[in-house]
């Protein structure tokens, strides 16, 4: 008895095994199910055919907008010539409609076989990501050629305002670094609508879908007509979640003995590595400024602060002198004040020779340090307390 294999089976369920041995589900029937739900649509968009995702120069299948490798050559020597992908633009609206079940384990060391995205830029364009990219905290703790990726890796996009570029519960496709307009961060819970804060003209969105494989927790809303640079969910897992492993055995040991952290869960504190910056300042650099509009949280690593306040006295007024109140050294933060507060920066900030900061953005401070904001209110009177013994009255610190 002969048996007739039917044309297109072998590479039909090779596209499939592909996909599986890169995502890694748990469960291969349901991913079966997303699989071919997906290809099917593919199939009708193209207009029938095959039902084989088509090839995209050679290098990769593109299905659902990712590119997708068939096969590594596992050639390294030829990287530049060969991994350098570049994909079409991807778009916001051709989101990913399902969660495949990658899992996250950050201590994990990968094969690094994903093509190496590239968007082309001009030198104007790069100029501009790299302005919007400098203070990208997710970014801070890359080594200069993992941020070169980066950067080659993102491309531009421009919204319209009351767009939505991210729908709370839809998974996620892209990280976003924002180059310039107002978006307001909205959160569901139970039924309601909340604004949980919005991002004024710089800062980043959209790591958290990507880093833990969870629905968007958020919907992103833009106030009016703005610019972003998006990076593929491959680049960020292939960079970033890789990075996120170094930082966890860098840091952990260290945010375990912070006092104001320990009240948290372990599973918090690691959260909070996830998203921590780390920034270097030289002796006598200025880290916070009294009056500025807060935007990070500091941990000092190494080194020491010096707050200064500016004298209550007119004539001090006048000249701008500042006085001492307090140093800050390894384990102690600062810069918490004008986040639980609302208020401007209370106090400066410098250097004593090189300090070393763990920096956390506002928007991560709200979302992971709730517990710990008790502890830091009642450390409010502390300040006041030396305020008084400065000043012999202290000043409005409180919301
Ligand atoms: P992600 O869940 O991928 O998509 C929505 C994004 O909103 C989320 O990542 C964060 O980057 C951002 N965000 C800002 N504030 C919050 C918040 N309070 N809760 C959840 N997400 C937030
Ligand atoms: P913030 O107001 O955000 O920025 C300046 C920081 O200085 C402030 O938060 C506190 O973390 C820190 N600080 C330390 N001592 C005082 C004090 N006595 N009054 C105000 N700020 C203080």
């Amino acid at each position: 008895m002969s048996i007739e294999i039917p044309a297109g089976l072998t590479e039909l369920l090779q596209g499939y095994t592909v996909e599986v041995l890169r995502q890694r589900p748990a469960d291969l029937v349901e991913f079966a199910v997303q699989y071919f739900t997906r290809l099917r649509e593919t199939r009708s968009q193209d207009g029938a055919g095959s039902g084989i995702p088509a090839k995209s120069g050679g290098k990769g299948v593109m299905f659902d907008g990712e590119p997708m490798q068939t096969e590594s050559n596992g050639d390294e020597d030829d990287e530049d010539d060969d991994s350098d992908f570049e994909p079409p633009p991807p778009s916001r609206y051709n989101r990913r409609v399902s969660v495949c079940a990658e899992a996250f384990n950050p201590d994990e060391e990968e094969e690094d076989t994903e093509p190496r995205i590239v968007h082309p830029k001009t030198d104007e364009q790069r100029c501009r990501l790299q302005e919007a990219c400098k203070d990208i905290l997710l970014f801070k703790t890359l080594d200069p050629e993992q941020f070169s990726e980066v950067l080659d890796a993102m491309f531009e996009l421009r919204v319209q305002t009351d767009e939505h570029v991210i729908d709370q519960g839809d998974d996620g496709d892209n990280f976003y670094v924002i180059e310039r307009g107002v978006f307001d961060i909205m959160v569901r819970k139970d039924g309601v609508d909340c604004c949980f804060g919005q991002y004024d003209n710089k800062g980043s969105f959209g790591e958290l879908a990507l880093m833990y494989n969870t629905p968007r927790a958020a919907t992103i809303i833009a106030k009016e007509e703005g610019a972003l640079w998006g990076m593929d969910r491959a680049t960020f897992r292939r960079l970033i979640v890789k990075n996120n492993a170094k930082k966890r055995r860098m840091y952990e040991a260290f945010v375990d003995m912070v006092p104001l952290l320990k009240s948290l869960e372990l599973a918090e504190r690691q959260k909070i590595v996830d998203v921590l910056g780390a920034k270097t300042f030289q002796d006598g650099e200025r880290i916070i400024r009294q009056g500025d509009k807060a935007e990070c949280f500091y941990i000092v690593e190494s080194g020491e602060v010096k707050i200064m306040i500016k004298s209550k006295t007119k004539a001090a007024q006048q000249d701008n002198a500042e006085v001492e109140i307090t140093r800050c050294s390894r384990g102690q933060y600062f810069g918490e004040l004008a986040l639980v507060t609302n208020k401007p920066r209370a106090a400066s900030a410098y250097a004593v020779g090189e300090v070393k900061c763990l920096i956390m953005d506002v928007q991560a401070f709200e979302r992971l340090l709730g517990p710990c904001k008790e502890i830091m209110k009642r450390n409010i009177s502390h300040y006041e307390e030396q305020l008084v013994a400065l000043f012999g009255s202290s000043m409005d610190l409180r919301d």
